[in-house]
């Protein structure tokens, strides 16, 4: 029985109906429901008001109480022995710090809360939830790391090494109360326990500059354990640390780990295993060899039968070698891990020519395939991938340069046999079966496409009655999905797969309307940290497999961006405290890059903007590229202004002060050396020498509408209503045309079908965002079909603008919600929601005839401005009474042809003529 089952039966009792209750499933620790293993000592929680009548509105937390104990018991007899937070009058319900007792390594801890509501009614206790710690300190692990190091000079020259297999046996002579484990495996690893997986991550841990900082995971295996003998049992595979590649990939080493296992028993005493030279080691086992660009081959003939149970023989492994631990410090990995988050079922699959096969997934996804085959002992299977088919419906593999993307498995011959890769992914939609044994062919059930990336969770919730937006919209979500390599990547499918800073400017917000994105940031922005030299350089590309210091402005500005995204998105300001000193770094660093106000470093331009010849991937025409100098300035001074926003956020006014002061330096520069004072446009007026001054509020005031219609003359007469930009004005342009009053031009570029745009993309088959706006056409060097770049703002626009839910910037993580549609086009309805910190936030909108309604829900413990299209509030209605009678909507002002309303938590629906 949940808790509002709970409440119903008591109030059928008699006893009042209380207003609020805690979501049971939703007792957040650092971003997460029940985090094992984490590292952070003063750990934020968050929990969900609910109502528990569907009617309420106003429904806000007056107070709470925490009680954190150290085992269940106490909880449920009600002590706080770790922390009582007593009540604390506050309407706060994310973003809670603990403030008990030191929590130390290994510690176990139980939580749950109570909430008052605004009549100080006071809800049941939340359902008990739990978290434990990591191991703190270096000297807790008491392990050694262990591999096996080959000697110089004989590595795999292909990059491809056999997979470790280690294991170790021990025995469990009491009652088991609690046993945990921590461990770390690089590059990829995969934990085994008497036969079975310990868990359900993969390609874990998560990618990390290990010269910096390596991640382990932890694990509650108290289930099990067995009494007597256990055998325990880790695969590692190359994945980034034994690099794919050597020319420009930093290569870290030969694959290693560490583990401890720590058993507690019921008498209270404990024993450990760790890992050290007792293991044993084998190469010879099935995953003959692996990586991530190329593949893996698993040979079934080679399988160890009971490698992972007590009772093995393996008297003919090696010893396990005692090996140099990574350089960087060990950290917790605090984001969700990558996991098969769904499995597809190819739609088709032909004959290309006698035994080679297409199988279609019908979807460009990221992942692998598992294959069911019955066939001869030593047969042969190779799948090989690829996301479009050539013209004679080949592969088409040329744009994955040189990674091979093939699997090859070898059948043992016993039965139906199934098998998925562990140590290696790929971008594809088709996939090439070849070796297929016996006469009949294979049929659709002979592989699916098992989708894999960092598990977070979805929130992406957008329909209209365009079928073309709803497309792109599928297309932006499958690409940001397929982007998630535990670090966000450029692409999947070629050999590259880099952590590419300018890819994820205002991509990143996007994102955030389609994944909980809180945790997975907070790691990439510690990985951006981490790659920052001692002179304050930060990289285009982290963390830095590929070592690229260019001293640019736009690529690294991600860095700045990131905090600001998760502030306003979900209220966090620990990134940014963390981040701030670093960011002054940065911009101190790049500072003396100025010349007379002016920022030269530039590096990519406006990258991949649509090209004059189909073929091009950049553009040689000197009117559709932008200054470069352009756009290194206006983004210096935009990132001034953001630091000194920052700065004032985080009470360092001297620090905001200077960073005001050279913004105007930098802003005169930037007049003096762009503006055309007679048309008030900047240098050749490309839409992004247009769009980054008037986003960016570099234009002054006077100038804005000659140069609002610039750019709208050169989106209409020079690119035809069609997207004119490449990466840095594709982050921008959907919002500068919204917020300046020319949605319906936004509406038209996004929806284009014909060449070049998003729409187009979808006019040619593809079910991801292309990286070239001519990815049809273009040379195969650099064209993937999965790049999150050009999406830019576009799903901002589709959640903010077009349904119009909005986080409000003075009272962040959607704690104080804007909601303000913008009806574009021939667009007759928008619906969208977005979960939230506080719960889901959802916005629908519909003309019919002469008629305009507004359907909003508000989650308790929040607010939200409201913008209903009318000029007088006598003409809007609420769920069918006049607004003035309507309970939790105040009236607030007129505005253009919008009148705004006040309303608090509940359901409303606003009907205007
Ligand atoms: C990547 C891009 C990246 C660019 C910058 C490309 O190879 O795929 O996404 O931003 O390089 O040079």
């Amino acid at each position: 029985m949940d808790v509002r089952t709970t409440l119903c039966v008591l109030f059928l009792a008699g006893f009042p109906l209380m207003a609020a209750s805690i979501h049971p499933r939703q007792l957040r620790v650092e971003y997460r429901e029940s985090p094992l293993g984490i590292d952070v000592t003063a750990p934020r929680f968050g929990w969900l008001v609910t109502s528990a009548d569907a009617k309420t509105r106003g429904l806000r937390q007056s107070a709470y109480r925490i009680l954190v104990a150290s085992s269940a018991g106490s909880l449920r007899a009600g002590s706080g022995d770790l922390w009582d937070s007593g009540k604390v009058a506050s309407s706060d319900s994310a973003q809670i710090v603990y403030a008990g007792k030191p929590l130390t390594s290994r510690a176990a801890a139980f939580w749950k809360v109570q909430v008052w509501d605004q009549r100080g009614k006071v809800s049941e206790w939340s359902a008990p939830a739990e978290w434990s710690m990591g191991l703190l300190r270096p000297d807790d692990w008491q392990a050694a790391w262990i591999g096996r190091d080959e000697p110089a000079g004989s590595e795999a020259p292909d990059r491809r090494l056999p997979a470790r297999y280690l294991r170790t046996e021990f025995t469990v002579g009491k009652t088991v109360r609690r046993a945990m484990v921590y461990y770390c495996g690089l590059g990829t690893s995969e934990l085994f326990l008497n036969g079975a997986k310990v868990g359900d991550h993969v390609l874990s841990p998560g990618l990390t500059d290990y010269d910096k900082r390596a991640l382990y995971v932890t694990f509650d295996v108290t289930r099990q354990l067995a009494a007597g003998k256990n055998a325990i049992g880790l695969i590692l595979g190359n994945g980034r640390y034994y690099a794919p590649r050597t020319e420009r990939t930093r290569n870290f080493g030969f694959p290693k780990a560490i583990l401890r296992l720590e058993i507690e028993y019921k008498n209270g005493t404990s024993s450990m295993v760790v890992t050290g030279s007792t293991w044993k080691l084998s190469t010879r086992g099935p995953i003959v060899s692996n990586n991530e660009y190329d593949g893996e081959e698993y040979d079934a003939r080679r399988e160890l039968a009971g490698w992972d149970r007590p009772g093995f023989d393996d008297s003919a492994w090696e010893a396990a070698q005692v090996v140099a631990p990574p350089a960087g410090v060990l950290a917790a990995q605090m984001a969700e891990p990558l996991r098969v988050v769904e499995t597809l079922h190819p739609v088709s699959v032909k004959l290309l020519k006698p035994g080679v096969w297409i199988f279609d997934m019908g979807q460009n996804m990221v992942g692998w395939c598992r294959l069911r085959v019955t066939g001869p002992k030593g047969t042969q299977v190779q799948l090989r991938h690829a996301e479009t088919l050539a013209p004679d419906g080949s592969l088409y593999v040329d744009n994955l340069r040189t990674a091979r993307a093939t699997d090859i498995y070898t059948l043992k011959g016993q039965g139906v046999e199934e098998y998925e890769p562990r140590f290696t992914y790929h971008g594809f939609r088709y996939v090439e079966l070849t070796g297929w044994p016996g006469d009949a062919a294979p049929t659709t059930a002979a592989l699916q496409g098992r989708v894999v990336h960092d598990d977070m969770q979805p929130v992406a919730d957008f329909s209209s009655s365009s079928d073309m937006l709803n497309q792109i919209h599928h297309n932006v979500f499958w690409g940001i999905r397929g982007n998630y390599r535990s670090i966000p990547t450029d692409c999947p499918q070629r050999d590259e797969r880099q952590g590419w800073l300018g890819d994820r400017s205002q991509v990143s917000r996007s994102e955030s309307y389609m994944f909980d994105i809180a945790a997975f940031y907070t790691k990439w922005e510690r990985d951006l940290a981490d790659s920052q030299r001692a002179d304050g350089s930060i990289p285009d590309v982290a963390p830095t497999y590929w070592s690229l210091y260019h001293d640019d402005i736009t690529w690294p500005s991600t860095f700045l961006f990131v905090p600001g995204m998760l502030y306003d998105q979900y209220g966090d300001r620990r990134v940014l405290e963390r981040a701030y000193p670093a960011i002054k770094r940065w911009i101190e660093h790049e500072r003396g890059y100025l010349q007379d106000g002016l920022m030269p470093k530039d590096q990519y331009a406006d990258w991949c903007v649509p090209p004059e010849d189909p073929t091009l991937i950049h553009s040689k025409d000197p009117a559709r590229v932008t200054n470069p100098t352009l756009l290194a300035t206006a983004y210096y001074y935009h990132l001034l202004r953001l630091a000194a926003r920052y700065a004032r956020m985080l009470d360092q006014p001297t620090d905001a002060v200077a960073y005001e002061a050279l913004s105007e330096q930098v802003n005169a520069a930037f007049q003096k050396r762009f503006l055309k004072p007679a048309t008030g446009v900047y240098d050749n007026a490309t839409q992004t020498s247009s769009i980054l001054p008037l986003f960016f509020n570099l234009a002054p005031a006077e100038n804005r509408a000659a140069l609002l219609a610039s750019l709208v003359d050169n989106i209409v007469n020079v690119t035809n209503g069609h997207v004119g930009t490449g990466l840095v004005g594709a982050q921008f342009l959907m919002r500068t045309l919204t917020d300046n009053g020319r949605s319906d031009l936004a509406y038209e570029i996004a929806t284009q079908p014909t060449y070049p745009g998003w729409g187009y993309m979808v006019s040619k088959g593809a079910t991801t965002v292309w990286e070239l706006w001519n990815g049809d056409t273009a040379d195969p060097a650099m064209n993937s079909g999965n790049h999150v770049m050009q999406i830019g703002d576009l799903a901002v626009w589709m959640y903010e603008y077009l349904a119009g839910i909005r986080p409000d910037p003075a009272n962040p993580g959607f704690r104080h919600i804007l909601i303000h549609p913008y009806p574009a086009g021939d667009l007759t309805f928008v619906k969208a929601s977005h979960q939230s910190l506080y719960g889901k936030i959802a916005a629908s909108w519909k003309k019919d005839g002469g008629a305009f309604t507004l359907s909003v829900s508000i989650p308790p413990n929040t607010s939200a401005t409201v913008w209903v299209p009318a000029t007088d509030a006598a003409i809007v209605t609420e769920s069918g009474r006049s607004v003035a009678r309507a309970h939790g909507v105040k009236f607030l002002r007129t505005e253009g042809d919008s009148t705004l309303f006040e309303i608090e938590s509940g359901n409303y629906m606003f009907l205007t003529k």
